[in-house]
């Protein structure tokens, strides 16, 4: 098959977004607890953090991680996670039907990310909790010193303040499942009411409103124009969630997921500027998609690795859940999401891949165990270092796969970036056909192609399918290899993409 991009210097979207490259660290199964805290483990340092997760976060290049959930935020006390660990209390988990034991809270967080040198994207519970809660623990992160809560603070050892700048402000409240679930009315009022109260106490926060939870709800589009219309001048950001999966075998409709995120996020652009233009605001609305990924949601859970307490046999502390193992075409389908989100990154500010460690994740970490890269690992890292400058808009005319669920798709899935500073260009490319290679000629208006610095490619390793995974036992069979069909000439550049292929 075929593609023709064109790019040109003149024509961009913006710079790149740097937010665009966060992660999620939830209170879920083990993402904290043996993912990235484990104290005892040969890796771990004086804190328990595991220097070996800390390495693969470093490589992985995540700007900003959102804590401390997820659904499990919306029943948690942010109390319960401060002080002398041995005086914290034991808790039930509703939302993962787990034992909280608190060992790991706020003050842990902070100092892992200050180690792992990401920003801090802090959700408040508008579950069970509300205006009170969520603004004691603003003034608890931010405030200087002088009062209660910023004295208990530095009590509890941090002298300084966190200074979170990114506040979220309840977790996918339009979701029937989420403990306190809300109508848009409901949670669109108690929004505007936290968010208030929070930018009294610190006015430099950035608030994001929580918006639908995928594309499909039934109440997508009403949700966000309601939630908007309450919170309009208190917030900065809408969120997104999206999880895609293969189902029923039809691969064509799962590689073009990008698609739908394409459709997610113009959808919620149109109906944040139709609230601005009723509402005659001057500010923008931008976009938090602060969950996104591959998770086998509807086809895998449930067997061996059981979310409820009657298939667990009871309660414990940090199961094992939603741990998958992500093949080849998982790996090219998160290199099409992080395309979509790039292309853009003119409304998407900030982005979290979900989640960081173990729970549908790119990296793994086993208990007084090894640490490894899944295959979606390598689409996010390499995006993350080489994104830089600015966005380039594309024209491409590409040969079409036909798929169920959207329609016709371009065959070859791209994004590109433009740095003047370092006078490179990057280009992320995937090729969603199954069988076919797809030669790929790009277009250079303005810019002179030069040479080619480096390239890679992502597919089936020698001798194996698309299932190919990476395990404990063989922790990298699916990597990146050096891509060797490119060459430029000129103003244009070809690449010849292997069949089912993900490049850069
Ligand atoms: O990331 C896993 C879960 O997915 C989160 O807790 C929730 O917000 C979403 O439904």
């Amino acid at each position: 098959s075929r593609a023709a991009i064109t790019v040109d210097r003149d024509f961009t979207v913006g710079p790149v977004p740097r937010r665009l490259f966060g992660s999620f660290v939830e209170h879920m199964g083990r993402c904290v607890y043996s993912g990235i805290f484990e104290p005892g483990h040969p890796a771990a340092d004086e804190n328990g953090y595991r220097t070996d997760v800390l390495e693969l976060v470093n490589e992985l290049g995540v700007s900003v991680v959102r804590y401390p959930g997820g659904n499990f935020v919306s029943g948690y006390d942010w109390e319960d996670g401060i002080g002398p660990v041995e005086s914290r209390p034991r808790r039930l988990d509703g939302a993962w039907h787990t034992v909280e034991t608190n060992a790991f809270g706020l003050h842990e967080f902070a100092c892992w990310a200050t180690k792992a040198n990401v920003e801090i994207m802090e959700a408040v519970n508008l579950g069970t909790r509300g205006v009170d809660a969520a603004r004691r623990l603003v003034e608890y992160a931010n405030h200087p010193g002088g009062t209660y809560l910023s004295d208990l603070r530095k009590k509890n050892g941090a002298a300084d303040p966190f200074g979170i700048k990114l506040w979220c402000l309840g977790n996918e409240m339009d979701g029937p499942w989420q403990i306190g679930h809300k109508t848009a009315h409901e949670y669109g009022r108690l929004a505007q009411e936290a968010g208030k109260a929070m930018r009294l106490v610190d006015p430099s926060i950035e608030l994001v409103a929580s918006g639908s939870s995928n594309r499909g709800m039934p109440t997508f589009g009403a949700w966000e124009q309601t939630v908007l219309e309450h919170t309009y001048d208190v917030v900065d950001y809408v969120s997104l969630h999206a999880y895609y999966e293969e189902t029923g075998g039809d691969t064509a409709s799962f590689l073009a997921s990008g698609v739908d995120m394409d459709l997610f996020i113009e959808g919620v652009i149109a109906t944040a500027d139709a609230v601005r233009a009723k509402g005659r605001h001057r500010k923008h609305i931008n976009l938090s998609f602060d969950e996104w990924n591959v998770w086998y949601q509807s086809t895998r859970e449930g067997d061996d690795q059981p979310t409820t307490i009657e298939a667990r046999g009871g309660w414990h502390e940090h199961p094992r859940i939603i741990e998958d193992e992500y093949d080849v075409t998982d790996a090219v389908v998160v290199g099409t999401l992080l395309n979509s989100l790039l292309r853009h990154g003119d409304r998407v500010a900030i982005a979290n891949q979900a989640q960081l460690v173990n729970v549908i994740a790119p990296i793994r970490a086993e208990a007084n165990g090894p640490a490894w890269r899944q295959s979606v690992f390598w689409p996010f890292a390499r995006m993350s270092e080489l994104a830089r400058g600015e966005i380039l808009r594309l024209s491409t005319t590409a040969d079409r796969v036909e798929t169920a669920k959207y329609g016709d798709a371009d065959v070859v899935d791209a994004s590109a970036t433009w740095d003047e500073a370092s006078g490179r260009i990057a280009f992320f490319l995937a090729n969603r056909g199954l069988d076919e290679a797809a030669d790929v000629t790009v277009t250079l208006r303005g810019l002179t192609a030069g040479r080619v610095t480096r390239a890679e490619v992502l597919h089936a390793p020698d001798g194996a399918d698309r299932f190919a995974t990476n395990n404990e036992q063989n922790q990298h069979r699916v990597r990146l290899a050096p891509l060797t069909d490119v060459a430029t000439e000129h103003e244009t550049l070809r690449v010849a993409l292997p069949p089912l292929s993900w490049a850069v």
